[in-house]
């Protein structure tokens, strides 16, 4: 390998900046040329490459979003698509590629690296931290600590008006963040997509639970479709507590933007690094993960076909610590 392409795809998350510098810092190491790829997969159709040097990275491992911008391009879910992709790769003599996205990246990546024999590493970037392969996924712990301080916020008013908050975070297959986040603020129920929500066990708990309490939050993940998402699950809420005083709120993309936390700047860094490495030894159609503290490789269609198990334990912290 001589030549290394790398870019973003799907949505940003916070951190892969840090990935981007990580890969370019260290092909150069390695003495390989490294070309950025703009606006993901549709960029590489239309052929907006940039190449990098040391300095095109510096000032960016503590910014938000990417600086290489970020499309989902329907383009390439084609073959032609696909076709003028690997023309303009060659063209420019790139001979691996590292890219940095989630689930929808991935698929590309897959199909890509099959199709045209393209050796291919993935790095997990997304706040929805639905990845199987690796612990957390780049951005994730910058956008639970973004909600934590938002709804740390919302706790504030809540508590001066006695008010009960309905509200809906990112997510789309994954309560991850509804999850972690949901305990980090001490809610009183969390709704994600991946468990049945008895919406009666939770009436029931809001009519058990402390009834001094000022404030009142419930977190649902977005994905959450079986209770009608957020507006329903205030309804319902009214219905059967008319006295309460209930709000809803959608945090919405300010949950994906705003500087890295350090926790997502180390994992990109080290991530970034060991996708080099890896590509250098000749891996190949994999994502690069953390797994218990060190890399993991797993093929692309297993990183993104297995759905992260969610840890039983962490709702019975809910529901022993809320009452
Ligand atoms: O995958 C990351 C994510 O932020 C999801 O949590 C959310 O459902 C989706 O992207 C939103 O995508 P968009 O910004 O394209 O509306």
């Amino acid at each position: 390998i001589k030549k290394i392409g790398v870019f973003t795809s799907g949505g940003d998350s916070p951190g892969m900046n840090a990935a981007i510098r990580a890969v370019v810092r260290s092909a150069l190491y390695y003495n390989l040329e490294v070309v950025g790829i703009r606006r993901g997969y549709e960029g590489m159709i239309l052929g907006e490459f940039i190449p990098m040097d040391r300095k095109s990275v510096g000032n960016i491992i503590q910014r938000g979003g990417t600086v290489l911008r970020t499309a989902r391009s329907p383009e390439f879910r084609t073959k032609e698509g696909r076709q003028e992709a690997y023309k303009q790769l060659k063209a420019q003599n790139i001979d691996a590629l590292v890219a940095i996205g989630g689930d929808g990246t991935f698929t590309g990546a897959k199909i890509f690296g099959e199709e045209f024999d393209f050796p291919i590493l993935g790095l997990p970037g997304t706040i929805d931290n639905d990845l199987f392969g690796t612990d957390f996924t780049i951005g994730y712990d910058t956008s639970i600590n973004n909600v934590v301080e938002a709804i740390d916020r919302i706790r504030d008013t809540a508590e001066s008006h006695s008010r009960l908050f309905v509200v809906e975070v990112m997510g789309r297959d994954c309560g991850l963040i509804a999850l972690r986040s949901g305990i980090g603020v001490g809610a009183e129920s969390i709704f994600i997509p991946e468990t049945k929500t008895d919406m009666e066990a939770v009436m029931h708990r809001l009519e058990i639970g402390r009834q001094d309490k000022m404030s009142k939050i419930l977190i649902v993940a977005e994905g959450e479709g079986e209770s009608g998402g957020a507006m329903e699950i205030s309804e319902k809420l009214k219905k059967r507590f008319p006295h309460y005083d209930i709000r809803v709120s959608i945090l919405g993309h300010i949950q994906r933007g705003g500087k890295p936390t350090c926790m997502d700047r180390v994992l990109a860094s080290r991530l970034g690094v060991a996708a080099v490495e890896s590509l250098m030894e000749g891996r190949r159609n994999e994502m690069v993960g953390l797994l218990n503290g060190k890399i993991a490789f797993t093929p692309f269609d297993h990183a993104i076909k297995h759905h992260v198990e969610i840890n039983k334990d962490l709702f019975k912290i809910v529901d022993i610590l809320s009452l």
